[in-house]
C-alpha cells in the first residue's frame, strides 16, 4: 500500500491566529517511513529537471532539502534569515503581511549560471519562495524549479510563482 502522506500531516486549527488551519509537518517527521517516502518522492520529481545545486529555505526547507541533496549527490545552498550566515552575503528584502523580511545567501555559493532547484516545506502565498528565487537570480544563478512538500490551494502561491516550474507532493484546500 502506498503511504498517504496527507494522513501524516497534522492540522492545527487557529494557529498562529484564529481562522488559520496550520499544516504541521512535525507529525510527518515522527514517522520514519512517511519521512523517507517524502524524500524519495521529492527526489523523483527533482530528477526531472536539470539541476546543479539545491537551495533550501530557512528553516523548515532545510529538513527536506538536506536528505535530498545527499541522495542526489548535489551541493546544498542555505538561504537563511537575516544575520545568520557568517561569510559575505547577498540579501533580498521582501514584504510580509505585516512588516518586512529578508533572505540571505553566501555570495560564493551560487556559481554564475548554476541551475538551482529551490526546496521548502510549504507554499502558501508564494512570497517566501518568490524571494528565494529572486535571491538565487541576484547571486547569478538560474532557478531550475521549485519543490515543496505541501501546497496550500487558494492563497495565490502557484500564481505568484507562475514563472517557475513548481512541484508539490500534497495539496490542501
Ligand atoms: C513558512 C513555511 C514557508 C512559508 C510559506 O515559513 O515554512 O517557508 O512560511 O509561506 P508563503 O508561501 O506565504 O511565503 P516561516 O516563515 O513561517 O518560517 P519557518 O520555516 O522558519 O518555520
Ligand atoms: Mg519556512
Amino acid at each position: 500500500m502506498p503511504i498517504d502522506l496527507a494522513q501524516h500531516i497534522r492540522n492545527i486549527p487557529d494557529f498562529p491566529i484564529p481562522g488559520v488551519q496550520f499544516k504541521d509537518i512535525t507529525s510527518l517527521l515522527l514517522s520514519p517511513d512517511a519521512f523517507n517516502e517524502t524524500i524519495a518522492r521529492m527526489v523523483d520529481l527533482a530528477a526531472e529537471a536539470r539541476v546543479d545545486r539545491l537551495a533550501a529555505v530557512d528553516s523548515r526547507g532545510f529538513i527536506f532539502a538536506a536528505p535530498m541533496a545527499t541522495r542526489m549527490g548535489l551541493p546544498l545552498v542555505l538561504l537563511r534569515k537575516a544575520g545568520k550566515l557568517p561569510g559575505a552575503t547577498l540579501s533580498y528584502d521582501y514584504n510580509l503581511e505585516y512588516g518586512q523580511a529578508s533572505l540571505e545567501v553566501h555570495a560564493d555559493d551560487v556559481p554564475s549560471g548554476a541551475r538551482v532547484l529551490i526546496i521548502d516545506d510549504l507554499v502558501a502565498t508564494g512570497g517566501s519562495l518568490k524571494a528565494a528565487a529572486a535571491l538565487i537570480e541576484k547571486a547569478g544563478g538560474e532557478t531550475a524549479g521549485i519543490g515543496v512538500v505541501i501546497e496550500l490551494i487558494g492563497l495565490g502561491g502557484r500564481e505568484a510563482l507562475a514563472d517557475y516550474d513548481l512541484f508539490s507532493l500534497v495539496t490542501f484546500e
